[in-house]
């Protein structure tokens, strides 16, 4: 099948490549053509694991292509993917920004031959197919096409993984015809049996919101407990054991940590509180748990200050991990974002490292952070080690070596990666999240 995907950013890079990998005909469309140039010269934009293979190999066998020519993408193409940005808007009141959207389709809408079915990937408000289609029928009133929502529910890091052994396939379509296709398009999951839930537009375009804000809120409810944990004494690792075990709450997602953060769950759950005021609902679960996430940032700085002893003034701070999560590059709304801003202020020294973030990190933090070329050598002087990102290589730390070029030996654990005992057996004063 010939498919086209508008915009190349995460999502539509990922999910193109993997079309290409399906036996699909794919070509990738983006404004930018440095990104292009890039892309053609097999340069991939992002840090994402196995992607570059990817990329190099379906290009190879000419199933995947780049191009800045919409154009010519987009004609005989039978399935037109929209997957631009859909960030927060500028007027930062949580709203989905449409903008890239609404000027994907006007430009698709005079290039369509033949029937099309143009499917929105991007995250965006209920209501935004039909603007699409309203959009496309009033540049190009003869187009023969339908709109569907594909929403996709990839995680960075694991988006191959992800794409290619999905949980479900979530369909919004309203008639037969793009039912047809876009079940042609996922045919080749057929053989795992990969649920595909048929939805209408509207269900589809909300389940994606409602799946990020559940697991946002499961989160913020299990970073609660841990709070709760520290208060009481009691462990919430074994806590998120003992309540993960029921098949009606499922163990994944019950990890506590310094918050949430990415391009995905905050903006999400902002845009689908917006969704519901406009609709003269509101959804409290979820106002309560982006105020948890905010909290809970705020609460590891006071957990870092507390572990120096009550202030971190002239304190050298190592900190491991900048990224939201590990595996990824990608600093967008990075809990560390908001922490060590926090401790400088108040007159912390920082030396950092990040495997894949330091580059966007130096864009995102204050100047002043000193970027290490390894674990140990960020702690070198340090009066304590905060592991902020669980990546591999800050799992296995040598401690007895990270000990000796410390000044204090203080491990602050913000995912609770380590056995607090095997720390403390190393001469380490040890605090995790929730396991005090
Ligand atoms: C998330 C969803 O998991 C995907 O299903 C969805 O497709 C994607 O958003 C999206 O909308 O594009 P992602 O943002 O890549 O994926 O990352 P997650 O693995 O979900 O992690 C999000 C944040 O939650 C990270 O900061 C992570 O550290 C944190 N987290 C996750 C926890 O603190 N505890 C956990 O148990 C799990």
């Amino acid at each position: 099948m010939k498919i086209t995907m508008i915009g190349t950013g995460y999502v539509g890079l990922v999910t193109g490549t993997c079309f290409a990998e399906f036996g699909h005909h794919v070509t990738c469309v983006d404004k930018l053509s440095d990104k292009i140039d890039r892309l053609l010269a097999g340069e991939i934009p992002i840090y994402e694991p196995g992607l570059e293979a990817l990329v190099a190999k379906n290009s190879q066998e000419g199933r995947l292509s780049f191009t800045t020519d919409l154009g010519k993408a987009v004609a005989g193409a039978e399935a037109v993917f929209i997957a631009v940005g859909t960030p927060s808007s500028r007027r930062g009141d949580g709203y989905a920004d449409l903008t890239y959207i609404y000027e994907a389709s006007k430009e698709i809408a005079s290039f369509l031959q033949g029937y099309t079915v143009i499917i929105d990937k991007s995250t965006v408000p209920v209501g935004t197919a039909r603007q699409v289609a309203r959009i496309i029928k009033e540049v190009n009133p003869e187009a023969d096409f339908d709109v569907a929502s594909n929403p996709e529910f990839l995680r960075e890091g694991a988006a191959i993984a992800d794409f290619m052994r999905p949980d479900r396939v979530v369909l919004g379509v309203e008639t037969d015809r793009a039912e047809t296709l876009l079940r042609a398009v996922y045919q080749p999951l057929y053989l795992q049996e990969t649920p595909i839930v048929k939805t209408s537009i509207e269900t589809a375009e909300l389940t994606k919101y409602a799946a990020n804000a559940f697991l946002a809120t499961k989160i913020s409810f299990i970073n609660e407990m841990a709070l709760l944990c520290d208060a009481t004494g009691a462990d919430v690792v074994a806590l998120a054991r003992g309540i993960g075990m029921d098949g009606r709450i499922g163990a994944k997602f019950l990890h506590p940590g310094p918050g949430y953060g990415g391009s995905c769950f905050p903006k999400d759950t902002m845009a689908l509180m917006r969704i519901a005021q406009e609709n003269g609902e509101s959804l409290r679960v979820v106002e309560a748990a982006i105020e948890a996430n905010g909290a809970q940032k705020a609460k590891m700085v006071k957990k870092i200050r507390d572990m120096l002893g009550g202030s971190e003034a002239g304190k050298t701070i190592a900190v491991l991990g900048l990224t939201f999560k590990p595996e990824t590059d990608d600093m967008r709304d990075s809990p560390s974002i908001t922490i060590l801003p926090a401790l400088l202020e108040k007159g912390a020294v920082i030396r950092a490292h990040d495997p894949q973030g330091m580059e966007e990190a130096r864009q995102l933090l204050p100047d002043s952070i000193i970027y290490t070329s390894n674990s140990y050598e960020a702690c070198k002087g340090a009066d304590a080690v905060i592991i902020m990102t669980e990546w591999n290589q800050y799992r296995a730390l040598d401690l007895e070596r990270l000990g000796s070029v410390m000044k204090q030996k203080i491990f602050i654990d913000l995912r609770n990666v380590y056995q607090p005992d095997l720390v403390k057996e190393k001469g380490f004063r040890y605090d995790g999240v929730g396991r005090s």
